[in-house]
């Protein structure tokens, strides 16, 4: 768990980076925020195209910032979503399978849910995650 104080500045932070967000299509913009193991805060927004199917969601967009700068061992200890308008947001299903690759037990995501800001563990976002495989050759 991280503090009240530092999940506030998370979606505060996230709200400034959702003021980014390239939406020509959508009109919907999405920021995040990551605080990384080691202290650090990364943000991000959504980046649309004309070929749609090519959106960046905000999540994957923070989480990839983070992991350039800091590199392979880098682990998300909390991440929060932030949207413009009073509709809930939640990740969706390919940016959950993008941020269970860098958490641990211990990493938290805050987003607004139907009844305001939520907080759960990965484990709860996304359960029986595809987490390992055996390759067969
Ligand atoms: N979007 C995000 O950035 N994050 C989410 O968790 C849900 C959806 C974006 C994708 C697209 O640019 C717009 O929101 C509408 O789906």
């Amino acid at each position: 768990m991280i503090s009240q104080d530092l999940q506030d500045k998370l979606i505060s932070l996230a709200k400034l980076a959702q003021e980014k967000a390239y939406v020509p299509y959508s009109n919907f913009p999405v920021g995040a925020a990551v605080l990384s193991d080691d202290g650090d805060i990364f943000t991000g927004c959504n980046i649309e195209n004309v070929s749609y199917g090519l959106v960046n969601c905000g999540e994957r967009t923070a989480v990839f910032k983070m992991m350039s700068e800091k590199g392979p061992k880098a682990k998300i200890k909390a991440l929060a979503v932030s949207t413009q308008t009073d509709m809930p947001c939640t990740p969706c299903g390919a940016c959950r399978q993008v941020i269970q690759e860098f958490s641990t037990p211990e990493t938290v995501i805050i987003y607004k849910g139907p009844h305001g800001y939520t907080t759960v563990s990965m484990a709860e976002l996304l359960p029986g995650a595809f987490t390992e495989f055996t390759p067969t050759h």
